[in-house]
């Protein structure tokens, strides 16, 4: 994945938990990299050891830092450096979410060698739509649900989360049930 998505996990641990618990989460994952380029792409390997070893440090398990690092995404990461384009994403989460499955289009124009993640969305009514996640990479079903978290704190929604169906469970995709 592009570098940075690895510099937002060493910001989010850096502000949260401090320097010295970075420090001691490149330590222990072996990752070798002094600062992460953000527009330059590296090992997904890289990503899932960073997620796994803050899980280890911080004593959690790794659906938590995924869950934790989905909302820092949102709140901290687009807000912050793509303000615009989470903005342009909808005026309401209800928009944005229809707009969900378009959204990493335009982030292809930044990140060329994007690996996108793919949404569809069925069932949208006035109060809640199901978004389906296709991935080609393994795992990432809790970043999804912490990125959906933060989206509803980002437009100041109370949302509510359910899992309708999981790769885990053999299905294709995972759906999740939003409603407001
Ligand atoms: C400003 C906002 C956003 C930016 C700049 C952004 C950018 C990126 C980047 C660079 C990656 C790494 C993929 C790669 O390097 O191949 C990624 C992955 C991902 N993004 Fe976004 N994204 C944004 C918002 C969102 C939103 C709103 C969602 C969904 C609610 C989302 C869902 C995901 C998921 C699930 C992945 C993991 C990749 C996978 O599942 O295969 N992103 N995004």
């Amino acid at each position: 994945m592009y570098g940075i998505v690895n510099k937002a996990i060493e910001d989010l641990v850096t502000e949260q938990f401090g320097t010295a618990v970075w420090k001691q989460v490149l330590d222990k994952s072996g990752v070798d990299v002094d600062f992460f380029i953000s527009n330059e792409p590296y090992d997904d390997a890289i990503t899932y050891s960073l997620a796994g070893t803050v899980a280890e440090v911080l004593n959690t398990s790794v659906s938590n830092v995924l869950v934790l690092f989905g909302e820092y995404w949102i709140l901290k990461t687009g807000k912050e450096k793509y303000g615009g384009l989470l903005e342009a994403g909808g005026k309401n989460l209800r928009e944005f979410l229809i707009n969900l499955p378009s959204f990493h289009k335009r982030i292809m124009i930044m990140y060329p060698k994007l690996t996108p993640p793919e949404f569809e969305l069925s069932h949208v009514e006035e109060n809640s739509v199901w978004v389906h996640y296709f991935s080609k990479r393994e795992g990432l079903k809790d970043f999804v649900q912490g990125l959906l978290q933060g989206l509803g704190k980002l437009y100041k929604t109370e949302i509510e989360i359910e899992l309708l169906q999981d790769r885990d469970k053999g299905a294709d995709h995972e759906i999740f049930k939003v409603r407001w």
